[in-house]
């Protein structure tokens, strides 16, 4: 008979996102004329810039020609979009990245998930508490996390690190030595941000402890205010200790296109074995690299005209992550987040839990948002609400909100 990895028993019965999808569904199984406002999950709503439209055109109807078409792409992607990342996401930022420590995939999600396979299993493993679920649920499926234990309300081989009100939902460097470290800035989801000096700190701290960082910039383009860096390649050192990956997602709105990179330096070595060899190693067996036709739409978000209306999609949701702050403030709750980082994390009002709340939102003004304990213990009492609905229902999800 066979035996399956049972580690996957350890998982809650689904993934966060597919559960409130669930709970939506059956209430609006329930009551068909519900008009329900989602600022649940992170997707875009915003369609493709012009530019990115062009260049897939473009690319499409290259590769219906003999000279244009593209069949099986170099693995970690072609050329011209890894320059163009490194040109433009690194090297005018003063970061030392060349083109060829850039891996691209088909989204960051995938690498965040995918990335702890080139790492022990014995190796301990810190997480932000609340952290966006994938780092811990892809490390429990691998069989680095123990047991789910009800009094951390975590798995007792993972160290979690608090980010509260209390310490400005910045982690502290923890005190048991971590072998891996996951960090997310801005963050998912408390939209807090980390000062360089701040990020130094862990960088250091990995370099002398003999730590790796797994960092997610996916929220990067959000940044708002000086002294929060874009890359943990901004600060000294972060060469022999980090990984960095990135979406197309939230800067692009490319959540239905899928396009992601992640940066492993050179240096980054374990015993004399380069981790970017690993990985080179993994993405050649297990990916057959990102559509060509994609990455020519990745490519048109560094031109000139892509950087611009980009930065005007970004400026949209940003324009609704001050409405929902704000509005949310008028309206007597304490909130936080949404200036560097499209999320707005809320205290739930009159000591609810976060899936009371979640509930009383969804029965009684019909907006869903995600429950704060859906990311860990320390979410419990908070609510996410993310700015990247339409202005328009963002506005009547305030109006609504502000009538409970
Ligand atoms: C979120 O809502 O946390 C994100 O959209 C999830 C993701 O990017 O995968």
């Amino acid at each position: 008979m066979f035996t399956i990895n049972d580690n996957y028993l350890k998982l809650q019965g689904s993934y966060l996102f597919s559960n409130i999808a669930k709970k939506v569904a059956a209430y609006k199984e329930e009551n068909p004329q519900a008009n329900i406002i989602r600022l649940g999950i992170g997707d875009v709503t915003q369609p493709l810039a012009p530019v990115i439209i062009e260049a897939l055109h473009k690319a499409v109807d290259e590769m219906g020609t003999p000279e244009g078409f593209h069949g099986y792409g170099p693995e970690q992607g072609y050329e011209f979009l890894r320059s163009a990342i490194a040109k433009n996401d690194y090297q005018a930022r003063g970061c030392q990245i060349d083109a060829d420590e850039i891996f691209v995939s088909d989204g960051a999600k995938c690498d965040v998930g995918n990335i702890q396979e080139i790492f022990g299993i014995d190796n301990k493993v810190a997480v932000c508490d609340p952290v966006y679920p994938v780092y811990v649920d892809t490390n429990v499926m691998a069989g680095r996390a123990g047991s789910f234990d009800q009094a951390i309300g975590g798995f007792n081989q993972l160290i979690y690190m608090p980010c509260t009100e209390e310490n400005g939902f910045a982690p502290e460097l923890p005190n048991e030595v971590p072998d891996m470290i996951y960090l997310c800035f801005p963050n998912n989801p408390t939209g807090a941000a980390i000062t360089k000096d701040a990020l130094q700190a862990w960088v250091d701290y990995a370099n002398k402890n003999g730590s790796v960082i797994l960092y997610d910039a996916a929220y990067e383009a959000y940044i708002s205010e000086p002294g929060i860096p874009h890359s943990i390649y901004e600060c000294e050192g972060a060469r022999t200790c980090a990984i960095e990956m990135h979406s197309f997602s939230k800067n692009a709105g490319f959540t239905g296109l899928r396009l992601g990179y992640t940066v492993i330096p050179k240096e980054l070595v374990c015993n004399g074995v380069s981790l970017h060899s690993l990985w080179n190693r993994r993405h050649g067996t297990k990916y057959n690299g990102a559509p060509y036709i994609v990455q020519r739409a990745g490519e048109a978000v560094y031109s000139e005209e892509g950087k611009k209306q980009l930065q005007a999609q970004v400026a949209y949701y940003m324009e609704n992550a001050r409405l929902i702050r704000e509005g949310l403030a008028d309206a007597g709750f304490t909130a936080y987040g949404g200036v560097n980082a499209p999320y707005i994390w809320l205290k739930t009002p009159d000591g609810l839990t976060s899936w009371e709340f979640f509930d009383k939102l969804l029965h009684e003004v019909q907006v869903v948002g995600t429950p704060g304990s859906g990311f860990g213990a320390s979410g419990e009492g908070f609510f996410r609400l993310t700015a990247f609905g339409t202005k328009e229902s963002t506005i009547e999800a305030l109006a609504r909100i502000r009538r409970l």
